[in-house]
């Protein structure tokens, strides 16, 4: 076990580490300097991929988070709409599947119960055929998913998924740029989005180097009983994933809003106890994003804010913190900005002293219902 663990003190830390090297995996033979290479979903799946018309994602969890990411992804990149659910809801119910719809499963384990049985009763609902992103090659789902893109984040042994989630966003991303490709998206656009997303592992890895900063403001959260996370746009999941890796592991309850909700409600929370946590990526929604951040400081609440370098954003009091990311780019920001709130629910699960690869009443593959 430490052996396997190395220098790290919980496989949670070692795998949040591992994530440049994960990335870089997973688009290894798959992208050049500008574009993908041909048949990385298999050869001839281009016949399939351009009948689709609709996107259906199902998963459970953090792969649910990175469902919702590509949505925004499938629609900007590829103008294909998509629909993004949670496995246990969409098999239960009745679905009306537009024609051309492909079934998007996403899942580490590839064994999640609710995911499986979302994926089988697919079959008798009409789609084009299913598509997995998965991370486990042995797995049910790989073995009968009808295309395949594997995430090569290798075994993650903490509960709180970290790498899977990153690798999961680099598959997809994938996915959306080569449904953008066939269905015209420009070939500038096309080359650029390619090429950001070849430097994830890199910007990743300067992102990891922040850790001493997290750490300490992580002492900052110890004693909270309640978090907010806010976001817009494709960061909205990541405010998601940020509130679910808190909870999961300091059991510090936690919750997520797109920041244009604040005032439907969550604002009544917001006093001096609540600390808000804000991811504010450098894109066009910052300035919006802005004034929701005002809203809670005149309330009171104490505001972290995790920010590209220039965003210019500023706190002129004691009452929060900015912490400057270097983004890299709108694009990858959603991975990017996970990062800091992975190290940041792990520093602050470490401080309460809770189990971190094996947090209480969790599973890391739920196989039964
Ligand atoms: C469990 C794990 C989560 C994971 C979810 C979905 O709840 O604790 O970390 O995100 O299952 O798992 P999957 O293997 O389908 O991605």
């Amino acid at each position: 076990d430490a052996v396997e663990k190395g220098e790290y003190r919980h496989y949670m830390l070692k795998e949040i580490h591992e994530q440049p090297r994960a990335i870089a995996d997973t688009l290894e033979a798959r992208i050049a300097a500008d574009h993908i290479l041909p048949n990385i979903f298999g050869v001839d799946t281009e016949t399939l991929l351009r009948q689709v018309r609709f996107v259906q994602i199902v998963a459970c969890g953090t792969s649910y988070h990175a469902g919702l990411v590509a949505r925004y992804w499938l629609e900007e990149l590829a103008g294909i709409p998509c629909a993004v659910e949670v496995a246990s809801e969409y098999r239960y119910r009745q679905t009306v599947v537009p024609p051309g719809t492909l079934f998007v499963a996403i899942s580490q384990s590839g064994e999640t119960a609710d995911t499986l049985a979302a994926m089988r009763a697919s079959r008798s609902r009409g789609h084009l055929g299913v598509f997995a992103v998965c991370n486990a090659p042995e797995s049910s789902l790989v073995r009968e998913a009808d295309l395949v893109l594997m995430t090569r984040a290798g075994p993650e042994i903490g509960v709180a998924s970290t790498k899977a989630f990153t690798t999961q966003l680099a598959a997809l991303a994938l996915l959306s740029l080569e449904l953008g490709r066939i269905n015209g998206l420009d070939d500038a656009t096309y080359r650029r989005h390619v090429s950001e997303l070849a430097t994830l592992p890199r910007v990743i890895g300067e992102t990891l180097a922040m850790e001493p900063a997290i750490a300490a403001l992580a002492e900052r959260f110890v004693h909270k009983q309640h978090a907010l996370f806010l976001g817009r746009g494709t960061h909205h999941p990541v405010a998601l994933e940020g509130a679910l890796k808190l909870k999961e592991i300091s059991y510090i309850h936690a919750e997520a809003y797109p920041a244009g909700e604040l005032k439907h409600g969550p604002l009544a929370l917001v006093d001096d106890h609540m600390p808000v946590i804000a991811v504010a990526p450098n894109n066009q929604l910052l300035e919006k994003l802005k004034s929701n951040l005002e809203e809670v400081r005149a309330r009171g609440g104490e505001l972290f804010v995790f920010a590209d370098a220039d965003t210019g954003l500023s706190l002129d009091d004691t009452r929060g913190q900015i912490i400057n990311i270097g983004a890299g780019g709108d694009f990858i920001a959603p991975a990017v900005f996970t990062v800091p709130l992975q190290l940041l629910a792990y520093h602050v699960a470490v401080l309460r002293g809770t189990d971190v690869d094996q947090p209480r009443n969790l599973a890391k593959s739920v196989t039964v219902e």
